[in-house]
């Protein structure tokens, strides 16, 4: 960032806003004088200052209230055309070197990233205030919780930093005087100049850039309003910066939900489970089991980010360090989320669906039909005839976590939750089975790793386009990925009760297209069998990738799915794995210089053993039993 002194023509009063934190100051002085808004305002987290925010936003055409009694306290909006996503494109890691970035982060010396977003800094928050909002992710006072402080000229970004994290005064007598804190900027990249009138989105629609610097442990976005992109204790604190602390410090940093199952019992059993964006973490999250199951049961500590941390007694423990959701609205309804559905009953925001005259909202997969009268994303009344969509693909809710039904009683136990099992899920119509357990950690690490998507319908039989996206972090990690590996195997050596690793995938197809597996409140079956091995109390038989559960380790009651279905949706196939295990090549060719050896060795292992014959391997004879 340029360095300045503040501009005496800017008439603010830094002193009156009484930091006691030098360093804080200081720097709130550094990016007031480089960005000269008109007014600073810092943040007291407050139910008063979160409606008045709100309240300013309607006003400003921003916000639109809902009804009253259908969406208590709730708004929707609408953003720019060119502001609807996170811009992988325009995320960079600017550590010092450019190999400490690695081959899948987009990477700029760091004095010229500051000399560009200098230039674009200065003035860009002319005729706006800066809010000032010191948040805390993970609750105010854990051990495994970070303070973060970020700058931003936008009350929309403010009132979701309200929901998404813990904010104000609290975060600042935490602080004190000295605390270390993770400094971000946000900048829409809009001043508004004198008698200009004021977009209801501000926002740079042709240039925008999301900056981390890991080793200052700062961020800079400049240029865009939404989601990831300006709310920043999530993507680019809570993973890309945090990644990388954790990678110093001992600690893990990961793209994960966070769920407690519950046996008939009482004895819970947490679960950490990563998927790749758009594969329904909020719905696994909030997972309502089959009313056939009787007596098991799902809570919520988290849906997106897991910070784990391993405990003195050698076991590892995780905190949601968010306190909202910012889930993905198209799909979600009574059916695939009731509880997501209640979460957002009120309180919360609305960004990007569709509205109605008279304050309801609807998306995609909400109802069978949009409202008559429905205005959609783009502002503009609904044509059913067009084929467009009423809501964006990405159109999200902001909720409170705490008004989720099932939230976890231990959701803000500053120690965490002790994890039993990680689950790794991607996104496969092809090869990969329903469900398989690791033999062991670092055969987890290798198959998180290599989890990955298909980017296209695979047609039966022949690979689809598969996109690695190891431990679903692709686009969040905060350093080599090599390195990231690397140290998920260093875990495992200093962890004397590390939690079972299994794989996951709820999305393979039979030859005609079609999904093998009910998915959604079924996925409780494959949840059961996960806690109960992690617990030592299932069986299984070993295949060549793994174990996996026969027939009969798995409770069907309620569920109509023979022994046929269960054969196909099981089988590890002897050339799909062959084709499957070279295709990795690809990823770690791409890494080979920092890439752990010992994946090497875990592949060859694997590829000699689907040459043993299947009765070996027990698969087709022993899976169906
Ligand atoms: C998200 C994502 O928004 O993963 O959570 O893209
Ligand atoms: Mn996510």
């Amino acid at each position: 960032m340029k360095k300045r002194t503040i501009d005496p023509a800017i008439e603010i009063d830094i002193e009156a806003l009484q930091i006691h934190h030098n360093g804080l100051l200081e720097w709130i002085k550094e990016v007031a004088a480089l960005c000269m808004p008109k007014n600073i305002y810092l943040c007291n987290g407050t139910k008063s200052e979160y409606n008045e925010l709100c309240n300013k936003l309607v006003e400003k055409g921003t916000f639109i209230k809902l009804d009253e009694k259908k969406w208590p306290n709730s708004y929707a909006c609408f953003s720019d055309k060119s502001d609807v996503a996170r811009v992988e494109d325009k995320t960079y890691i600017c550590s010092r070197k450019k190999e400490d970035a690695g081959p899948t982060n987009n990477w700029m010396e760091p004095s010229e990233m500051k000399g560009i977003l200098g230039d674009l800094l200065e003035g860009s928050m002319m005729g706006r205030t800066m809010y000032v909002i010191p948040y805390s992710m993970g609750p105010v006072g854990s051990g495994i919780s970070k303070i973060g402080i970020q700058i931003s000229d936008s009350e929309y970004v403010v009132a979701n930093m309200h929901i998404m994290t813990r904010v104000g005064t609290i975060v600042l007598e935490a602080l004190g005087m000295k605390g270390e804190f993770i400094k971000c900027i946000h900048s829409s990249g809009a001043p508004l100049l004198e008698g200009e009138e004021d977009s209801t989105w501000p926002c740079n629609p042709t240039t925008k850039y999301i900056v981390h610097y890991p080793e200052e442990r700062s961020i800079v976005s400049y240029g865009s309003g939404y989601g990831g992109n300006a709310l920043l204790g999530k993507k680019c604190f809570a993973l890309r910066i945090a990644s990388v602390m954790g990678k110093e410090e001992g600690w893990l940093a990961e793209h994960m939900l966070i769920l407690g199952v519950e046996n008939p019992k009482g004895e819970k059993t947490y679960v950490a489970a990563a998927f790749p964006s758009a594969c329904g973490k909020t719905n696994f999250a909030m997972l309502v089991p089959p009313k056939e199951m009787n007596g098991w049961k799902v809570s919520t500590i988290g849906d997106d980010i897991a910070w784990i941390k391993p405990g003195d007694d050698g076991y590892l423990y995780a905190i949601n360090p968010e306190f909202g959701y910012f889930g993905v609205a198209p799909g979600t309804n009574e059916k695939t989320n009731p509880n997501a559905m209640k979460t957002m009953h009120s309180n919360s925001i609305f960004t990007n669906v569709g509205v109605t005259p008279d304050g309801d909202i609807w998306w995609e997969g909400l109802t069978k039909e949009p409202p008559a009268d429905i205005v959609n994303w783009k502002g503009v009344k609904h044509d059913p005839k067009s084929g467009e969509l009423v809501a964006h693909p990405n159109s999200r809710f902001t909720a409170p976590a705490s008004q989720c039904p099932v939230i976890d009683s231990d959701w803000e136990n500053p120690k965490g939750v002790r994890i039993s099992a990680l689950v790794f899920g991607g996104r496969r119509a092809t090869t990969v089975p329903l469900v398989y357990q690791a033999f062991n950690w670092n055969f987890g690490v290798y198959l998180a790793s290599t989890m990955g998507s298909e980017t296209t319908a695979a047609a039966f039989g022949e690979q689809g386009k598969v996109r690695r996206d190891p431990f679903a972090m692709l686009p969040f990690c905060g350093y080599h990925m090599a390195d990231y590996f690397n140290h998920w195997l260093q875990m495992g050596r200093n962890m004397p009760n590390a939690p079972r690793i299994f794989s996951v995938n709820w999305f393979r197809k039979d030859k005609d297209g079609n999904f093998l597996w009910p998915g959604f409140k079924d996925n409780m079956r494959v949840l059961k069998w996960i806690v109960e091995r992690a617990n030592g109390n299932s069986l299984a038989v070993e295949s060549p990738i793994g174990w996996v559960p026969r027939y009969r380790d798995m409770d069907w009651t309620g569920l109509d799915f023979n022994r046929p279905q269960f054969r196909e949706i099981m089988e590890v196939d002897r050339e799909a794995w062959k084709a499957e295990l070279l295709s990795h090549e690809e990823l770690f060719a791409r890494m080979y210089d920092k890439l752990p050896k010992e994946f090497i060795f875990m592949r060859e292992l694997m590829l000699s053993s689907l040459w043993r014959s299947p009765e070996h391997w027990g698969l087709q004879s022993e899976v169906g039993a």
